[in-house]
């Protein structure tokens, strides 16, 4: 079932900056935008790059590699290289820390 973890300080990440983290064997990617919070899978789904190592930009990241380009709310490869859509993470932001629902 899925369950809620406790990912990282809410305070601890800058605005259009980004992290990552590893849960279970995943590697999930951590973006604030604009001080709302969003959790995708942390590797692009071209080859193996962080995409918390890439351009912010508004509410795309651009993959540090090949410069792939996805939405990050939706996870939706929007420019060539990526055409394989990125998973997403419901996020909630309490007692401070940032959570992710997980499977
Ligand atoms: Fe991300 Fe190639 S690894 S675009």
């Amino acid at each position: 079932g899925k369950q809620w973890i406790q990912a990282i300080r809410a305070d601890s990440l800058p605005i259009d900056d980004a992290t990552r983290i590893e849960h279970k064997g995943a590697c999930i990617a951590i973006f604030n935008l604009g001080g709302k919070f969003y959790a995708t899978a942390g590797v692009c789904t071209h080859a193996h790059a962080f995409l918390s190592e890439g351009y912010i930009d508004g509410q795309t990241i651009e993959c540090p590699l090949h410069q792939g380009l996805f939405h990050i709310p939706t996870g939706t490869p929007l420019s060539p290289p990526v055409t394989e859509r990125l998973k997403t993470y419901e996020t909630k932001v309490s007692d401070g820390y940032v959570h992710i629902l997980v499977e």
